[in-house]
């Protein structure tokens, strides 16, 4: 098996069947192994600096149904909100002051959020901050859409694959979605010029070791600026319900080797992480991971945003978030950092 990792390491690269066997294969020295060889090279590239990225979560409505996701079109239960342009700017305005200079929109596939309306709001925070990046997770949208929004200032999108199993995809989603028409988006999104990021849930339904090997043979092959990733955890009010979450440890092990995949990869220790174990996201900076994304949305919605089960900082005001995470970085040796966290191509790093 440390064959498999000297390879990875010095080809950036595995075949699918190799990618399967480390990940069956994988047993607790191993993660050690890779821990430390993927820890060293992000220090290597990225020091010891993380880069926080200000979530701000604009809806709760949705028209898709994916049988994982708490607010889902069919959940009845969920309470839905919208947060007007004033209030999404507003949250902009506080997170710069705490010294974010990432804003991340975050929502359901919401069609109140027209391209005029989203493009007036990013626009505007552009405006107000041309130092600060503005990155969108809107779900899928047309190429002109797309196209307009980046016109508009916006640089990055957030778009997870989910898995990259076509047949994995249709257990996941309703018939009406399709894992074609997210990778065409995923395609014009690169095409017009998005630092693009792609992305999949750890230990979903019916997942086998071989869709996750199919999913690190897309990071490499796409080669994707950004990957979130983070464990699949049950919603109450979904088909899903009932299911077991994924595993903080085969998370970590996934983000080193995406982080030996992609040594200039932006890759979270996301929210999920940390709400399956009280110090998830400081285990997921021990794997390689580089970024932080708090919650800056206004704290009486944020219950409302529920995408899973047990979900953290929902009572927690955005600075709160801040030096709480600002507190854990520091714990183990990492210092949060003012400043855009632009991606680094891979092909300039030796
Ligand atoms: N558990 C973990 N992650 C989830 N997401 C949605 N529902 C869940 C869940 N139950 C993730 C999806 C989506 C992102 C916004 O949140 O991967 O792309
Ligand atoms: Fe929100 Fe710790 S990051 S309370």
């Amino acid at each position: 098996m440390l064959s498999l990792v000297d390879k990875l390491c010095e080809r950036r690269s595995l075949s699918v069947d190799e990618y399967e066997r480390l990940i069956a294969g994988r047993t607790p020295e191993l993660a050690e192994e890779l821990a430390r060889r993927a820890v060293a090279e992000r220090k290597r590239v990225w020091g010891t600096k993380v880069f926080t990225r200000g979530l701000i979560e604009v809806s709760s409505h949705c028209v898709n149904d994916c049988y994982y996701c708490g607010i889902r079109r069919s959940n009845k239960q969920a309470a839905r909100y919208r947060l007007s342009p004033e209030r999404i700017l507003a949250c902009a305005e506080e997170g710069y002051g705490l010294g974010f200079r990432t804003f991340v929109l975050q929502g359901g596939e919401d069609p109140w959020f027209s391209d005029e309306r989203l493009c007036d709001i990013v626009a505007s925070i552009r405006s107000a901050h041309p130092d600060c990046a503005v990155t969108l997770s809107m779900g899928e949208r047309s190429r002109a859409s797309y196209q307009a929004l980046h016109d508009a200032g916006a640089e990055r999108y957030l778009l997870r694959h989910e898995t990259s199993n076509p047949l994995h995809y249709r257990r996941l989603h309703p018939p009406e979605m399709s894992f074609e028409r997210r990778m065409r988006c995923l395609g014009d999104l690169r095409d017009i010029g998005y630092a693009v990021g792609i992305g999949f849930m750890v230990g979903s339904p019916y997942q086998t070791p071989h869709d996750l090997a199919m999913d690190l043979k897309l990071v490499e092959e796409f080669g994707p600026q950004m990957c979130g990733i983070g464990p699949f955890v049950a919603h109450h009010a979904t088909p899903f319900a009932s299911q077991e979450s994924g595993s903080l440890e085969l998370t970590c092990y996934l983000l080193s080797i995406i982080r030996l995949i992609s040594p200039g990869i932006l890759l979270p220790a996301t929210t999920a992480l940390g709400s399956i174990h009280p110090q998830g996201r400081e285990k997921g900076i021990m794997s390689g991971a580089n970024v932080v994304m708090p919650n800056l949305s206004p704290v009486d919605v944020r219950k409302d945003y529920e995408l899973y089960d047990g979900k953290i900082c929902t009572g927690e005001e955005a600075a709160e978030c801040r030096c709480c995470l600002a507190a854990r970085m520091w714990s183990i040796g990492y210092e949060i950092v003012v400043d855009r966290g632009d991606p680094v191509d891979d092909r300039r790093i030796q």
